[in-house]
């Protein structure tokens, strides 16, 4: 992450800070803390004061750290075991009297004996969704790497798809496609790839598994790639063969409430309605999808905001959401269309470009 960007993103916290009249914050999610200082390791804490930022680590990182955060003092523990007492050590030094937590990320063990380590006079406070929040709004940098994660899973589907056919498991498209995007400079997959063949596409988040794929079969396949942290998500839906009509009126139906929700998805407009949109424009379908419509994503593939009846996140010019509705048959199939849409001032972008050819011969 470039040095300014990272400065940015710690001035924006700090204003949050300010508001929430809190003097610091314990960041202990890892996405929140690669976010704010550029770390990408496995284990690290942050605390930032509305002067100081540190970065704790135990000797595997400390080189990584220096490399990856330049932002950031380093405060360092030898063993793992050492960071605890540290962070406490650290609240206490840097004088923090109301620090903030994140409380979904800290476990209650932790946050017992980090209180434990504390002068009573030092209040923990509960913070929820303060980094989360400023990750909804994708900077420039965050969007070309989104666009680069969906243009690898795209291009590696394009790939595979003439290579599907009757005879090949579930799990060999699954497999073909992860090869591939690491061939095409991915990281590697962003979650565990979806196939789901015939009746098992009912299955919304079905596995690739062993069974085999026959002429006739509509699959759902579900696939996204990761690199530099960021992560792609794109559903299509294919027939090995020709459609039936009853598999090529489910394919529309699908499509229509994705094209009407996704016309919605402009600033302003509230993330609950737009999944209310795609809902009703498949209304008196029983098997309409009941998962959410979508989900912002970024260095999580699941992350606010949410389009669901339950998120009133009014959009905004930068966000990158998915629009994923689907009808799910249980014993016949099913179908879910998904692309990443980056929402802008004007038309919404959809970053996924993977071919949308339902018919593979
Ligand atoms: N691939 C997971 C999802 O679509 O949310
Ligand atoms: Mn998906
Ligand atoms: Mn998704």
């Amino acid at each position: 992450m470039r040095a300014e960007e990272s400065a940015r993103r710690i001035a924006a916290l700090r204003r949050r800070l300010a508001d929430l009249e809190l003097d610091g914050l314990l960041v202990t999610a890892p996405e929140n803390i690669r976010y704010l200082s550029g770390f990408s390791g496995s284990l690290a804490y942050l605390v930032i004061s509305l002067q100081a930022a540190e970065i704790l680590g135990d000797s595997r990182y400390w080189l990584q750290m220096e490399a990856e955060a330049p932002g950031f003092a380093l405060v360092r523990s030898g063993p793992s075991h050492g960071l605890w007492p540290l962070v406490a050590e650290r609240v206490k030094r840097l004088g923090l009297q109301r620090a903030g937590f994140e409380s979904q990320h800290l476990t209650v063990e932790q946050h017992q004996r980090l209180t434990a380590a504390l002068p009573v006079e030092i209040r923990l406070t509960a913070t929820a969704g303060l980094v989360e929040g400023l990750r909804m709004l994708k900077s420039t940098d965050e969007v070309e790497l989104l666009r680069r994660v969906a243009q690898i899973a795209g291009r590696a589907f394009d790939r595979v798809q003439p290579a599907i056919r009757p005879g090949l498991r579930e799990r060999d498209v699954a497999f073909l496609l992860e090869q591939t995007f690491r061939e095409l400079g991915a990281d590697g997959p962003a979650f565990d790839t979806i196939v789901a063949a015939g009746e098992r596409g009912a299955l919304p988040h079905g596995r690739a598994s062993d069974r085999v794929l026959e002429r006739g079969d509509m699959i759902v396949v579900d696939f996204g790639a990761s690199a530099g942290g960021y992560h792609s998500d794109c559903t299509r839906t294919i027939v090995v063969g020709k459609p039936t009509p009853e598999q090529r009126q489910v394919i529309d139906a699908v499509r229509r409430a994705q094209t009407e929700s996704m016309a919605l998805m402009k600033p302003g407009v509230a993330a609950d309605v737009i999944d209310r949109r795609a809902r009703e424009s498949l209304d008196g379908d029983a098997y309409a999808f009941q998962h959410g419509l979508g989900h912002g994503i970024g260095l999580l593939v699941h992350e606010r905001p949410f389009l669901s009846p339950s998120d009133q996140t009014p959009l905004q010019a930068g966000m990158v959401i998915t629009n994923e509705p689907g009808i799910y048959r249980p014993g016949w199939g099913g179908v879910r269309l998904e692309e990443m849409v980056l929402v802008t001032e004007n038309e919404p972008e959809v970053l996924t470009p993977a071919s949308r050819e339902v018919s593979i011969e």
